[in-house]
């Protein structure tokens, strides 16, 4: 029996960590850790593919600032490779509130505050294997995906 399960996730690198020329060291870590970068696409992304992509928390006090501020700039998606990266690359990011993610994580050692009205925290991973589906689907709709 083998624990070895490739999967692929959907990552991006948020506006704040554009903006703050954070790209390449996102990228470093993913890579030091083992994963792989199978797409990069930089783009600003319209309200339409964010309304997609943050559907589950439509309705919620942080959603409209969350669609506001992760389309005030570009951002970079990527999708990453790995045995169970779907769950590796959250543990590599860190908690959502970057106040108290744990040091050693994107979070934890390279964002700070919650950032009333909305936390800028710097990535984002798909929290599961049909997120992961869905938001590959969405942000790389050309891509075969096959497992
Ligand atoms: P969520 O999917 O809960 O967090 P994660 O990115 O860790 O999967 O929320 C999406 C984003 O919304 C989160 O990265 C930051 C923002 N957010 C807030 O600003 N305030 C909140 O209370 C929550 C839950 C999220
Ligand atoms: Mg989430």
């Amino acid at each position: 029996m083998t624990h070895t399960q490739t999967e692929r996730t959907l990552v991006l690198v948020k506006p704040d960590g554009v903006r703050r020329g954070l790209i390449g060291e996102i990228i470093r870590r993913i890579e030091a850790k083992g994963y792989r970068i199978a797409e990069a696409h930089l783009r600003t992304a319209d309200r339409d593919v964010l309304t997609h992509h943050y559907e589950e928390h439509k309705g919620k006090p942080f959603y409209e600032p969350l669609v506001s501020f992760m389309s005030s700039g570009p951002l970079m998606a990527l999708v990453v490779e790995g045995n169970r990266v779907i769950e590796g690359f959250r543990s590599l990011a860190g908690t959502t509130d970057p106040t108290t993610a744990a040091p050693g994580t994107i979070r934890g050692d390279l964002a700070r505050d919650w950032g009333l009205p909305v936390a800028q925290n710097l990535v984002h991973g798909s929290d599961s294997p049909q997120s992961a589906q869905r938001e590959i689907a969405l942000w790389f709709p050309h891509i075969h995906q096959g497992h």
